[in-house]
């Protein structure tokens, strides 16, 4: 028997295309993290919700995580910019430094996580 190793996070029509959303997943042990998932189109980005420079979430006020024009995401504490692709640091105190991706599984419009991403 194959055991679903996933939970669900959402489906893709709960993410604005060109928007982001923060989710909260629990874990089967430890203490639930914070992620986000940015669309564009059919394509979703997903990344811890904790910056490589402090440790913090990224978003000032829930679902606030790209700058004005949606082009990047923001860390609300200094104002790292981080690639929305690939999550890394293009500028700020932590420029080089990557967000740590959250793989996802699609099936169908839904959007699966890992049970547990630190895994
Ligand atoms: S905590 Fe994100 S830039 Fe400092």
């Amino acid at each position: 028997m194959n055991r679903d190793e996933t939970q669900r996070l959402c489906t893709l029509g709960d993410i604005p295309d060109g928007g982001a959303r923060g989710f909260t997943l629990e874990r089967p042990a430890g203490p639930s993290l914070r992620v986000l998932a940015v669309r564009r189109g059919d394509a979703v980005h997903a990344y811890l919700n904790r910056c490589p420079h402090r440790g913090t979430p990224l978003d000032w006020r829930p679902d606030d995580f790209l700058d004005r024009e949606g082009r990047h995401i923001v860390c609300a504490t200094h104002g790292a910019i981080f690639r929305v692709e690939d999550g890394v640091c293009l500028a700020g105190p932590c420029q080089g430094d990557q967000l740590t991706p959250l793989p996802l599984e699609r099936r169908g419009e839904e959007l699966r996580a890992p049970l547990d991403p630190e895994d």
